[in-house]
């Protein structure tokens, strides 16, 4: 079991996100924001999910149909086969990690997000890693880890290592809709780079 349980150590100093000083202000903020055209489609702005004192963070894509209408990241198909693969492989359910997504409103027809909406959605995620302060993030699929790195290869590419990452360490694997799409060989990819996370957790 794993108990990788931190303080909130960016707590009460400023973050990315301006006149922002804690998540609890930085959920406030978000839940209000217009910023982007996105908000006019949006049932719930999905801010995040699990534990905000855990040690590990998970950061997906952009809501779906499910979450926009639960408030919730990843509580679909995605999320279920998500959750699986953690308490397989790690041992911890949503108690024990924190989970976010890149942008914060649902894309119409789920398409990808544009580059303007996540550059203007950017600063709560900065934000987030900066005020959970996990020692570990494992970013699912394309978006959350070009985003994160600032790079353009994709996750097959990617994955495998973990990179530096604000002064913590970043574990890509596949979004798990791929996994959901791709079957056994990207599930037992998910399941080493999960494995890979478990180490660099727990490790001194
Ligand atoms: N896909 C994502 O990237 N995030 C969610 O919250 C759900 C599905």
């Amino acid at each position: 079991m794993i108990t990788a349980v931190r303080k909130l150590a960016g707590a009460g100093r400023p973050v990315t996100s301006p006149g922002v000083t804690t998540l609890a202000g930085l959920e406030a903020e978000a839940l209000a924001c217009v910023a982007c055209p996105l908000h006019a489609g949006r049932t719930n702005v999905v801010f995040a999910g699990g534990n905000s004192t855990a040690g590990l963070m998970f950061v997906g894509e952009a809501p779906g149909r499910d979450e926009d209408l639960a408030g919730e990241p990843f509580v679909g198909r995605s999320g279920k086969l998500l959750d699986r693969l953690v308490a397989e492989e790690l041992g911890i359910d949503r108690t024990g990690y924190y989970i976010a997504n890149v942008v914060k409103c649902r894309p119409p027809a789920n398409r990808d997000p544009l580059p303007t909406e996540v550059a203007t959605c950017r600063h709560y995620l900065e934000s987030q890693v900066e005020l959970v302060d996990p020692k570990v993030v494992v970013t699912l699929g394309n978006f959350a880890a070009r985003t994160l790195l600032g790079v353009t290869e994709g996750v097959t590419r990617l994955r495998g290592k973990a990179y530096p990452y604000a002064g913590r360490v970043l574990v890509p694997t596949f979004h798990p809709a791929a996994a959901l799409r791709g079957g056994a060989v990207v599930v037992s990819q998910m399941r080493a780079d999960l494995v890979r996370a478990k180490l660099l957790l727990i490790a001194p």
